[in-house]
């Protein structure tokens, strides 16, 4: 089972920044799991949050500002003081050192009611950094952006997340017509009947946000492909390389 280091190694360091990442490389997992979304001024940014308060010194929606003034923000300090003055990155700068034998788990984040332009951008950004045929996976909420990431760059993996435990997810990925490489499903709502299915299917699954080794082995047990946490140092003993 690969282990996955939700927003980086979340757990230990602020979500999404640089020393996340850094520590999940230092923890040994398998990859990582970010989240992307557009700056005021355009660029990807590596952030989850729509607004800016809760994991920066800033106010307002981060769509607002533009990128110099994004970088002028604190992101570490709401975590601890000790990375007081990590700053926000874009896709780019994280693709440096995210190395390339790593799964990359790039999550789009889009508001439902605003359909922009990140699509395009991310893939140019990874074809430009030569890794579309690497270990990305481009996953998002939004299906209609996995659909267009796949009439963009069909070499991309693609992955489609879902919370919903009520769904025929079988059904749902045949009568949507998605090509999908993984299926990124709440932990809480996944069953051995959906993982055998998806593996039968030749889909991957991984599991978030599980950061409990009890759920961990049962999952394990199902057949997933992987885990999603904020503590990937606690499942080195259940990871398969
Ligand atoms: O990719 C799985 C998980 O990250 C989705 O939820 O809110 O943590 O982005 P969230
Ligand atoms: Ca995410």
């Amino acid at each position: 089972m690969k282990i996955i280091a939700h927003r980086g190694a979340s757990g230990y360091a602020p979500e999404n920044t640089r020393v996340s990442i850094l520590k999940g490389l230092e923890l040994g997992c398998d990859g990582f799991e970010v989240d992307v979304q557009l700056a005021g001024s355009g660029e990807v940014v590596v952030f989850h949050d729509f607004t800016l308060e809760r994991t920066t010194s800033g106010k307002g929606f981060l769509r607002d500002i533009n990128l110099y003034d994004l970088k002028k923000l604190d992101l570490g300090s709401w975590f601890s003081e000790e990375f007081k003055g990590e700053k926000i990155m874009t896709l780019e700068e994280l693709l440096k050192i995210v190395p390339e034998n790593k799964i990359l788990n790039i999550e789009i984040k889009v508001r439902h009611d605003e359909m922009n332009k990140i699509e395009g951008k991310v893939v140019e950004i990874l074809k430009r950094a030569g890794r579309v045929e690497g270990d990305v996976i481009i996953s998002s909420f939004n299906h209609r952006i996995i659909k267009e990431i796949n009439k963009l760059e069909p070499k991309l993996k693609t992955g489609l997340l879902l919370t919903a435990g009520f769904m025929d997810i079988e059904n749902y990925i045949k009568l949507n017509n998605l090509k999908i490489y993984s299926l990124h499903f709440y932990g809480e709502f996944t069953g051995r009947k959906m993982v055998e299915k998806m593996n039968e299917m030749g889909i991957k699954t991984y599991i978030w946000t599980v950061n409990s080794v009890e759920e961990a082995k049962i999952l394990k047990d199902f057949g997933v492909t992987g885990i999603i946490t904020n503590f990937p140092d606690k499942f080195r003993d259940l990871r398969e390389v």
